[in-house]
């Protein structure tokens, strides 16, 4: 064998490591750039990103506002009853809509989520978050009200609803999280919690009051 044989054959097989080092370093590392791009099609390609500055305009914000008086499709909202509870200047005293079994699941069930924790599943004001105000003496804390106060219950259904999207007085607002429908459901089934808590014997279906003790 030459001399120079055994020293090749090291070189060589050194060698052949460098692609399986090369590939392992690339499948291990994060980089910053992207990696080369052949083909770029619109991967690439100059734009503006939120928060960024354009010299265009006079404020220099890339981010626009929308035009003054202009309405995004399908947000005109015009209908004031469905959208704001209010029929001319006046709260609405009915529904825009009926009020089928469907529309109550679904208001008890959107209710027993979003108002219960603080006014509690019969609305009596006693909700879990309520309770545990209260045994931890929070000083802050205003004790969600009761919807079966002579008050709450004069509340013409479009003030309901204007409550649960605008807040009242320490109460949040709930509209940004809640679909108007599902509000106008939600107002059914505290009317319905509110007759539930006032009801009278004449309420009960005749053939089922025998069976009242
Ligand atoms: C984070 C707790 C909290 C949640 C959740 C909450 N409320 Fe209230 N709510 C309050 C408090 C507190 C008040 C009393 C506010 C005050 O008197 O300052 C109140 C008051 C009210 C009133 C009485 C308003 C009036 O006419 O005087 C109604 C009705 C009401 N809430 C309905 C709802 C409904 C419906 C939901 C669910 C969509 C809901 N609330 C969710 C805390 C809450």
């Amino acid at each position: 064998m030459p001399r120079w044989a055994i020293p090749t054959l090291v070189l060589l097989l050194s060698l052949a490591l460098v692609p399986a080092l090369l590939i392992t370093r690339a499948r291990s590392t994060q980089f910053r750039q992207p990696r080369v791009h052949l083909i770029p099609d619109m991967d690439h390609q100059f734009k503006y990103k939120a928060q960024q500055e354009n010299p265009i305009f006079e404020d220099h914000r890339a981010m626009r506002l929308p035009v003054e008086g202009t309405v995004a499709r399908g947000e005109l909202r015009e209908d004031t009853f469905f959208y704001l509870g209010t029929i001319g200047d006046d709260w609405a005293t009915t529904f825009p809509f009926e009020i089928t079994r469907d529309v109550m699941a679904r208001g008890k069930q959107r209710h027993d989520i979003y108002c219960a924790p603080c006014h509690g599943l019969d609305g009596s004001g006693m909700g879990t978050v309520a309770v545990r105000a209260q045994e931890l003496q929070e000083p802050k804390w205003v004790p969600p009200a009761s919807f079966h106060t002579e008050l709450v219950l004069s509340r013409p259904v479009g003030h309901l609803f204007n409550t649960i999207t605008n807040g009242i007085r320490n109460m949040p607002a709930y509209g940004p999280q809640i679909e108007p429908a599902d509000r106008w459901a939600i107002v059914a089934y505290v009317r319905a919690l509110q007759k539930s808590q006032n009801a009278t014997l004449e309420d009960v279906p005749a053939d089922v009051r025998p069976s009242l003790r």
